[in-house]
């Protein structure tokens, strides 16, 4: 039962990590573990791991097993091969900040250590004279550990607190749209977009769900559908192109979605389809909820313009989620797996230390500045 485990966990006993791979689901239950970097990095590209929480701490975890078993003589060696491992993670998705963010935090912390018991910076080279013995190995290997469990209770903490933030906005009876994935699976535990949704349904608020399945990669048929009937939640799929359809019927009281990256103009990079979905409901005058973790909300880009959009294979689009192939062969194919939408669309951003409205340059930044990991 999906409910039985967190989306990932780091095994203290062998040190490697543990995930459920999200592209076997909702057929299968699959655990895998990986202590391994192309492991690592295939999982996350491959979307085994997805979502943008669950890719950030997947990526702290993995380097604290990385750090355990990199070699080298001395402390220079070591940080060489730790950056390169994490630059390497780093570039599996470009679109996500939490990946960023994740990666950023840790690489921080082993210099906060190289800088306290070295008086150096990373690669100085002054410590190519530091032998890397088994004490400073241990040594290492706590401080990765501590900041990648830090990271991974945070996650669960926040997405928690996203929750009790977002129950505000629900009323009793409430018919929630949401896009994508951005439910239990997309972080450790809880969700972003479901935390309130689940809760609402703890409460007996009577609320009921539909769910877009997001082409081409189907995460909210797969996932989102999966997870949500799992926990007992009325859920109730549709094709992508029926949004305006149902909405038009009013039956749609509240749209709520995750994001990738939030702009510090409130723009928001999110699966594709999410800025259509906004578009159709400002027409119908519906509510447009996202839920941000802070560590989503990237204030060095100004606006959603300057956010790297990933794009992504063509098979994805032609032929994955089908019997055979269902195009044309050769045919040119378009597939961006994020796009824009604009803030204008937005009625509220929910994040951990509070809820985001009005002019969202100056409400996200105070909300940001509540975050003890910035
Ligand atoms: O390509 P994916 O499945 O990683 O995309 C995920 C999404 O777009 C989610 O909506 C987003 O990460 C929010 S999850 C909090």
């Amino acid at each position: 039962m999906l409910s039985d485990y967190s989306t990932l966990w780091l095994d203290e006993e062998l040190r490697e990590v543990k995930y459920i791979d999200q592209t076997a689901l909702p057929g299968e239950l699959r655990i895998k573990s990986t202590q391994n970097l192309d492991e690592m990095f295939g999982a996350i590209i491959n979307l085994e791991v997805r979502g943008a929480p669950a890719i950030g701490v997947f990526s702290a975890l993995s380097m604290y097993v990385l750090a355990v078993r990199i070699g080298g003589n001395n402390l220079h060696d070591f940080v060489k091969e730790y950056i390169r491992c994490s630059d390497y993670l780093q570039s599996a998705r470009p679109t996500a900040v939490n990946l960023f963010w994740a990666l950023n935090i840790m690489k921080k912390e082993l210099e906060r250590f190289t800088l306290h018991r070295f008086g150096a910076y990373l690669l100085d080279s002054r410590l190519e004279e530091i032998e890397l013995d088994d004490e400073l190995r241990g040594y290492i290997g706590n401080v990765l550990h501590r900041k990648a469990m830090e990271i991974y209770d945070h996650d669960i903490e926040v997405c928690r607190r996203i929750g009790e933030n977002g129950l505000k906005i629900i009323k009793g009876g409430d018919r929630i749209l949401t896009h994508c994935n951005a439910g239990s699976l997309c972080a450790v535990r809880y969700g972003t977009a479901t935390a309130p949704i689940y809760l609402a349904n703890e409460n007996n608020m009577n609320i009921s769900v539909y769910c877009s399945e997001t082409r081409p990669l189907l995460q909210g048929a797969r996932l989102t559908a999966y997870e949500l009937r799992e926990n007992g939640i009325k859920t109730t799929l549709l094709c992508d192109n029926m949004i305006s359809s149902i909405m038009a019927e009013g039956r749609i009281d509240k749209v709520i979605v995750g994001c990738d990256r939030v702009a510090a103009n409130g723009d928001t990079a999110n699966k594709i389809g999410t800025s259509s979905l906004a578009i159709v409901a400002k027409y119908y005058n519906i509510p447009f909820y996202v839920c941000a973790p802070t560590s989503s909300i990237d204030l060095n880009i100004r606006c959603g313009d300057k956010i790297l959009i990933e794009k992504r294979k063509e098979y994805e689009v032609t032929e994955m989620w089908y019997k055979e192939r269902m195009a044309p062969k050769d045919i040119d194919v378009y597939n961006p797996a994020f796009d824009i939408t604009s803030h204008e669309l937005i009625t509220a951003f929910i994040t951990e230390n509070g809820i985001a409205e009005g002019d969202f340059t100056q409400s996200l930044r105070v909300l940001v500045g509540g975050n003890e990991n910035e």
